[in-house]
């Protein structure tokens, strides 16, 4: 369908090689709106990656546009570490109001850095201090960030290698349904914990994604995160759900572990927590774990306040009530009833369709065919993204407020892409 050859000279000389999605996508976008990137050629195209998640309301959300373009016309404060802003208030007491304690959720918030690896730092770091020990548990297929201590607790061996450095004092366990699904869950785990000869040091905290975005949509059922939380308790290690790709209602509530029924020690939000792309980052924690010194964790770029004002006009434009969560329940039915169809077409393929909610992989039995697939995908108009260990999955992301008739147009092309990869 491209005509044009996308001039990507500039990227290629003076970019590093460590770039990805550009590998994948080559071409050069200029502009978004909603659903739809636009590239400098005038080709448009469905974004069901969403930003790797960051993007839940869209491109260019015009609420949160409107309120961002206020805001800097009006000159508010850009800039401004952890000093005290108007905006700030403002979001502390949005999320307060509107998140926090409808849920009965007793968390204090804190600022620790624009990205979700430094929120993982900070949740590391805070459990380390509150129990005086230093092992965590991560699990299998775990991804929580680029830095070394989010490193230290995420599976993947190519990013792992990358670290240069010994990853140390993070041990993995199975994740759910890892094993042959007849060895009950947690058995391993506690087996090591109750067993002094088992040479597990006693872990500070247990770290844990509900849905395993990066790496593969694998989604832990809720009675094997209430059985996790269980076993937390009985074993006094605090629990750290990494709520980075996951909550700001992406699997339906607000926080992905909402469903299961459990309220974690220390939850960890990024990603689409501003709401507009913009980066911003949270660390949640009960109140008697905020034992940290003034200062004892600090970054220069902690409080945007741009971003604080679109993620406050964010909770106030879809957060006053349960209808964004209802409505990705609805569109999650109609990406999975989609997703089926495409399975039972290609019964040979072996393909499973994974996921809740607005995040779902097609899973494919030979990894080459996952990529073939969103690379027609993007031949078509489509983003996709792959993940998992393999990058056996494509996965999908679409914006929750995606439009029904986007969303068929998007699951057409993946249908019809699936068919031409044969
Ligand atoms: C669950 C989870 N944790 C942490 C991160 C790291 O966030 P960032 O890339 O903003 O550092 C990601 C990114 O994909 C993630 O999905």
């Amino acid at each position: 369908m491209t005509t044009n050859q996308p001039d990507l000279s500039v990227f290629e000389t003076l970019e590093s090689e460590v770039r990805s999605y550009c590998r994948g996508w080559p071409t050069v976008f200029e502009r978004a709106q909603g659903s739809h990137l636009h590239d400098e050629d005038g080709r448009s195209y469905l974004d069901f990656f969403s930003g790797a998640g960051s993007l839940n309301y869209g491109h260019n959300n015009p609420a949160l546009k409107r309120a961002l373009v206020d805001y800097l016309e009006g000159d508010g404060i850009t800039h401004s570490l952890d000093m005290a802003t108007t905006t700030k208030r403002a979001f502390l007491r949005a999320f307060q109001n509107l998140v926090l304690s409808p849920r009965a959720l007793p968390y204090k918030m804190m600022f620790p850095g624009p990205a979700g690896t430094t929120a993982v730092e900070a949740a590391l770091k805070l459990v380390r201090k509150v129990k005086g020990r230093e092992a965590v548990v991560s699990f299998t297929n775990a991804f929580h960030g680029m830095t070394l201590g989010a490193l230290a607790v995420t599976g993947n061996a190519l990013k792992r290698a990358g670290a240069g450095v010994p990853l140390v004092h993070g041990t993995p366990m199975p994740f759910d349904r890892y094993l042959d699904g007849r060895t009950p869950d947690f058995l391993w785990f506690e087996r090591l914990l109750e067993d002094q000869g088992s040479g597990l040091d006693k872990p500070a905290a247990v770290i844990v994604e509900t849905v395993q975005g990066e790496g593969g949509v694998h989604v832990a059922r809720s009675p094997w995160l209430r059985d996790l939380a269980g076993l937390c308790h009985r074993h006094d290690m605090l629990l750290i759900v990494d709520d980075i790709q996951m909550g700001c209602g992406r699997t339906g509530a607000f926080f992905s572990f909402e469903e299961a029924g459990i309220t974690p020690d220390v939850v960890t939000l990024s990603k689409s927590i501003s709401g507009y792309g913009l980066p911003m980052s949270l660390c949640l924690f009960r109140p008697e774990l905020d034992v940290w010194e003034p200062g004892e964790h600090n970054g220069t770029f902690r409080g945007s306040n741009p971003a604080f004002v679109t993620a406050t006009a964010a909770l106030h434009t879809y957060w006053t009530d349960d209808g964004m969560e209802k409505q990705t329940r609805v569109r999650g039915e109609q990406v999975e009833q989609a997703l089926h169809a495409i399975r039972d077409e290609h019964p040979r393929l072996g393909a499973e369709v994974r996921g809740r909610g607005l995040v779902w992989g097609l899973a494919f039995a030979d990894a080459s065919r996952a990529a073939a697939v969103a690379r027609r995908a993007f031949d078509l108009g489509l983003l996709v993204e792959t993940s998992g260990p393999r990058d056996e999955v494509v996965k999908l992301l679409p914006a929750l407020t995606v439009a029904p008739q986007e969303l068929d147009e998007g699951l057409r092309i993946l249908a019809r892409s699936v068919r031409e990869t044969g």
